[in-house]
């Protein structure tokens, strides 16, 4: 079971873990069902997940919860996903305001309808002062996509005179990606043993530790979210320098 002492118990805790929460589909299909049960399931996945941090003492969460490639899917499942996103922003919303969580949504919103966008703008207004657990998730995100817009806004500054070249450095350029406000990830998890990022923090995992669990994400809990940061107490985080030892 968690408890905070695990913290001094194991090596250093993640201040920032991301999730590729994959294996919805596969989980359901194993059971003989239809895939939106196994996205159902994920939500209450992500519900541990969230609580799982909190308990931990995890700083910053981050959840891959829908990306730009998967507007490809059938027009039905996009449809179901977006339901249960719209499900939970309703639901959870009053939970994570109460447990202190700050709730961050990053991705293409020009995409996303416009009742999604209200939910989220007033998820995050709402829980904007909360000082616990940052939970940012992305929907409609894409790391390439996220670069490139990065790219656009600082080649109009540079136009506009706002910023010389000698300026555009590894900071500057992280201000202008969606997570400017958050630190890179120390842990980066993927679930279903799929070992890819698919367009999931290209910039932000220069560094992070990666970590690939053979188990379908509505399986996850808090047994394999202390399972995960164990083995991260376990690395050893170079930087391209040598041992400290
Ligand atoms: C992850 O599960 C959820 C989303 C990508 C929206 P999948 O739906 O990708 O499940 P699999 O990979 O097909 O099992
Ligand atoms: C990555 O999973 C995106 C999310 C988990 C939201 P996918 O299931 O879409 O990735 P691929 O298609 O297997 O690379
Ligand atoms: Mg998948």
């Amino acid at each position: 079971m968690l408890d905070a002492s695990a913290k001094q118990r194991f090596g250093a805790l993640p201040a920032h873990i991301a999730i590729i929460m994959d294996g919805n589909g596969r989980w359901a299909q194993s059971r003989g069902l239809p895939r939106i049960a196994g996205h159902r399931e994920g939500a209450e996945a992500v519900r541990r997940a969230v609580e799982g941090c909190r308990e931990m003492g995890v700083s910053y969460l981050t959840l891959f919860a829908f990306s730009s490639e998967n507007w490809k899917r059938p027009a039905s499942e996009v449809d179901d996903l977006m339901g249960l996103l719209r499900l939970y922003l309703r639901r959870e919303i009053n939970e994570l305001a109460r447990n202190g969580v700050r709730l961050k949504i990053i991705g293409d919103r020009s995409r996303l309808s416009n009742d999604i966008t209200d939910l989220i703008n007033q998820g995050e207004e709402r829980t904007r002062h909360n000082s616990g657990l940052t939970l940012t998730i992305a929907i409609s995100y894409g790391a390439q996509a996220e670069i490139v817009q990065a790219v656009r806004r600082i080649a109009a500054a540079h136009k506009r005179g706002e910023i010389e070249l000698e300026e555009i450095d590894e900071r500057l350029f992280s201000g202008y990606l969606y997570t400017s406000e958050l630190p890179d990830p120390d842990l980066l998890i993927r679930t279903s043993g799929e070992q890819r990022l698919s367009n999931f923090m290209l910039w932000q995992a220069a560094y992070a530790e990666l970590l690939f669990m053979d188990v379908f994400w509505p399986d996850f809990d808090k047994n394999c979210l202390q399972w995960a940061i164990d083995q991260f107490g376990a690395r050893e985080r170079r930087y391209g320098a040598t041992t400290s030892a």
